[in-house]
């Protein structure tokens, strides 16, 4: 039977936003999970380079391996070796690896709900039981060690992500440590998404290496690094999975670009540009956050870190999606349907993702607060 796989609607939105634009409309896109500027301009320069002078075959950047197994070094004090790394075309496939290389067809790997629409759609296309754990603002929409723990059966596996989507919350140090500990005790094995670590706000995200060390690791250029479209990330694997999980990505996908892999090399250590672009994110974020009780959104966790903000917006509808569409349709911002993420409670939920500049951020909110001011005079009205 071939699996049953639910579309993105976000794309719904972001293909209403299109047409818009077409016929002349403003659209400020706070819909999309991507940053809104280029890769660093040290990483495009050497990409051009390279384009002038070099066949550009399958290949896989030893620098490049290299490098990234140092910045476990640097950034989390864990030693891993270069061999553990596998380059992959972003985090997407990376999970494909990771997944099938962990787990059998049948496999149960909980997850938190609300989470990336892809974790589950992923899990389902691999013949995987997504257990979907539902978390809500008591734990910052975040699974804990206790409710893994409850857990009855004891899932295979665990998918953990830490700045997650849609929230941008990070697990305490002292909680992932407690979730590894029960990992470690049920013989749980753990997938851990770190693709939003280098955007944090309130505390810097640790990587579930420092507590699980046979944990997999996913991570990607596309959000700190700026580079989603070069489709670059990698896989980190215990030495026992590293054959398993080579032997896929060679077989499934070869290697990635070698234009991204030349300027991701690059691109690591463009701090400065990339610390820039994490400064606009928190003014961003400032600025969103101070304008939620303007536009009437109060029931949120702050996020701690990637770009987003998830606001329970069940005052207003109980059908995100239309309310998406009917925001876009009037002003021209667009935002993406909780439904993405919690296909049980997200239809009363939106996500704003500011990585867009900050004088969109701020035109955005002005032509937001009057707008949602009238849906919930509306609301208010029918509720009489
Ligand atoms: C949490 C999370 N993981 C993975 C991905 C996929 O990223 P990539 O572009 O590296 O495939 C995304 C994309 O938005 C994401 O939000």
């Amino acid at each position: 039977m071939v699996a049953k796989v639910e579309p993105f609607h976000a794309m719904a939105i972001g293909r209403l936003a299109y047409e818009l634009a077409e016929g002349g409309r403003d659209v400020i896109h706070m819909e999309y999970g991507q940053p809104s500027t280029g890769a660093p301009a040290a990483a495009i320069a050497k990409a051009h380079e390279v384009l002038d002078s070099e066949p550009g075959g399958y290949w896989e950047n030893i620098a490049l391996l290299d490098r990234i197994a140092r910045h476990y070094d640097d950034a989390y004090d864990v030693k891993v070796d270069r061999e553990q790394v596998i380059l992959t075309c972003g985090a997407s496939p990376a999970f494909v690896l990771a997944l099938t290389s962990l787990f059998e067809p049948g496999a149960r790997v909980a997850l938190a709900r609300p989470g990336y629409v892809a974790y589950r759609n992923t899990l389902k296309t691999l013949y995987l039981e997504p257990v979907e754990v539902a978390c809500g603002p008591a734990e910052r929409y975040q699974i804990t060690a206790a409710a893994l723990d409850a857990l009855d059966p004891v899932p295979d596996g665990l998918i953990v992500a830490s700045p997650a989507n849609p929230t941008g919350t990070i697990i305490a140090p002292g909680e992932l440590a407690a979730i590894a500990e029960v990992c470690r005790r049920k013989g749980i094995r753990i997938v851990s998404d770190e693709i939003y670590h280098g955007l944090s706000y309130t505390q810097s995200a640790q990587s579930m290496l420092q507590y699980a060390p046979d944990a997999v690791v996913v991570n990607s250029f596309s959000k700190y690094y700026s580079m989603a479209g070069w489709r670059l990330g990698w896989l980190l694997v215990p030495p026992n999975l590293v054959g398993v999980a080579r032997a896929r990505m060679s077989n499934l996908f070869l290697t990635p670009s070698v234009l991204a892999q030349h300027a991701g090399l690059v691109a690591f250590d463009c701090r400065e540009e990339l610390e820039g672009h994490v400064e606009v994110y928190a003014r961003n974020r400032e600025l969103l956050l101070a304008a939620l009780p303007r536009l009437g959104l109060q029931k949120i966790a702050p996020p701690d870190g990637a770009f987003y903000i998830y606001a329970d917006v069940s005052h207003l509808t109980d059908d995100c999606l239309a309310l998406c569409q009917q925001l876009l349709r009037d002003t021209g911002v667009a935002t993406a349907p909780g439904i993405d993420f919690d296909p049980v409670d997200g239809h009363r939920f939106m996500r704003f993702s500011f990585a867009v500049s900050t004088p969109l951020v701020e035109e955005a909110i002005e032509r937001m607060v009057p707008w949602f001011e009238e849906r919930a005079r509306v609301a208010n009205a029918a509720a009489r």
